[in-house]
């Protein structure tokens, strides 16, 4: 016989939220939690949210709903279900869920994570629980770390929180109110949990924050430490062969950054530098404080410190205000700097956001229209950069079985997927590995047995 309840966590939204949900488990398992794959026989089903755009946060009501009948049936077989909403949706309309889906019994904000042994214990005693302090301390600090068998379970690449919240207020956003004031974690922190990544197998970690060029991390040597410093410290890991870092602000991009992107060959050549729009009257108006002709100044400083990197973006298509000229401008940008990919979105208003109540909103129709375009754009440049591949030998990360039997799935430099045919145990290997074909998402190879071609590509 065993008293341990089964927990469910399903995560929406960015990365970091993918950090949070593991940290959850994390926290739960020694409060004598077992991860499940089912939410249907869930003892504890949590839902890690996200609160970005409106069909993000809908999404959540609509999966309670389908919750509460799984809740209501298994209450009929005399068992309970414990329902909690977590994350961005939780911190901006904690109360809201509490009063519009009485199935959650728990509500937490993306702050208070470590106490979530806590909260469960007083929501099983028939508390109805919202918990949605934005602290000030870090939470991170206070959850237990993940045990080897975990960790490794996850894979061979992992994320690393190390900066959290946002303090830019961009008018369309609604992270510096779901996630709170920016916080850097201490170096010594994150030096630690990268070891312990590296020591159970983890090849290749991402650095993850929402503003994560402005990591300003105490040292061990009591100073501020900044992303180019930290990431040259994570570097002297053993066996950390790659380091990325998601996801950067223009204005936080700073020369130490950029060298780092010469001098550490560790430092993956992959930036993710989202710029919103093309227009310097749209960019004022998003509150981004810049212009067009210092992001494309940027990149070109970036591109002679490496000439191969590959760049993505974000872009917002239908910003209050955006006109037709505003909109080729952004397509102008796009097509100078050349992509290897890119998110687009359609504006959505948030509550609570300083654009959402702005004059000059624009037409569902006309959003269409222009993502539709952008995004054609966009698809173009990766299918180009894509093909410039063919024939190169590349380093790839074995990361995981492919969807066929026999074939393996792993990441370019570019962050690429690859698929190979080959042996399982070859699973975090980095290996030489040649470019046969594009297909649309993905390229394939096969392991080379020569040396890796030393062209870039992306010039
Ligand atoms: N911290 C990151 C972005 C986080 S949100 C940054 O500073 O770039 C990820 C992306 O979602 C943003 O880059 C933006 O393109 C998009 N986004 C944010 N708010 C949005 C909104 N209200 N409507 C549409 N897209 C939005
Ligand atoms: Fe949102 Fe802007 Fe902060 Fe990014 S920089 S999280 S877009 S407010
Ligand atoms: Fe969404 Fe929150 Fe991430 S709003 S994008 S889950 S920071």
């Amino acid at each position: 016989m065993t008293d341990k309840r089964t927990v469910f966590v399903k995560t929406y939204g960015c990365q970091m939220n993918v950090y949070d949900s593991d940290r959850m488990t994390d926290a739960l398992v020694p409060a004598g939690y077992v991860p499940t794959d089912s939410l249907e026989t869930a003892d504890l089903v949590l839902l890690n949210t996200c609160h970005i755009r409106e069909k993000a946060a809908e999404k959540v009501y609509s999966e309670l709903g389908r919750i509460r009948l799984i809740k209501e049936a298994r209450a009929r077989e005399g068992r309970e279900m414990t329902v909690g909403v977590a994350g961005c949706v939780a911190q901006a309309e904690g109360r809201e869920i509490a009063a519009r889906a009485p199935v959650v019994d728990l509500v937490v904000g993306p702050q208070t994570y470590h106490r979530l042994p806590e909260f469960l214990d007083r929501a099983r005693k028939g508390e109805r629980v919202v918990e949605t302090e934005l602290a000030t301390e870090e939470k991170f600090e206070h959850l237990p770390a993940p045990s080897r068998e975990r960790t490794l379970a996850r894979g061979v690449t992992a994320f690393l929180t190390v900066q959290e919240g946002c303090d830019k207020f961009c008018s369309f956003c609604v992270v510096p109110y779901t996630r709170g004031t920016e916080i850097s974690r201490p170096v010594a922190r994150v030096v630690q949990e990268a070891e312990r990544l590296a020591s159970a197998g983890v090849r290749e970690v991402t650095l993850l924050g929402q503003n994560v060029n402005a990591y300003h991390g105490e040292g061990p040597d009591g100073a501020s430490w900044n992303l180019a410093r930290l990431v040259a410290r994570l570097a002297e890991i053993p066996g950390l062969d790659r380091l990325r870092y998601t996801t950067s602000h223009p204005r936080d991009m700073d020369d130490d950054l950029i060298a780092a992107h010469r001098d550490l060959p560790q430092l993956m050549p992959y930036l993710h530098l989202p710029v919103q729009s093309g227009s310097d009257r749209i960019l004022a108006a998003m509150n981004r404080r810049h212009t067009a002709a210092g992001y494309l100044r940027l990149i070109e400083r970036i591109r002679a410190a490496r000439p191969d990197i590959a760049l993505s973006g974000d872009f917002i298509v239908g910003f209050p205000g955006e006109t037709d000229a505003d909109f080729e401008e952004t397509l102008t940008l796009v097509r100078e700097v050349g992509y290897l990919s890119a998110f687009t979105f359609k504006y959505s208003p948030r509550p609570g956001t300083p654009a959402a109540g702005r004059d000059g909103q624009v037409p569902e129709a006309v959003k269409t229209e222009r993502l539709d375009r952008l995004q054609a754009l966009v698809n173009e440049q990766t299918r180009a950069f894509n093909a410039r591949t063919v024939g190169l030998t590349i380093p790839v990360l074995i990361e995981k079985p492919g969807r066929r039997p026999g074939q393996l799935s792993g990441r370019s430099p570019w962050l690429q997927a690859v698929h190979i045919d080959g042996d399982p145990a070859r699973i975090g290997e980095i290996a030489d590995i040649t470019i046969t074909a594009v297909g649309t998402n993905s390229l394939a190879g096969r392991f080379a047995s020569g040396a890796p071609s030393r062209t870039g590509i992306a010039s």
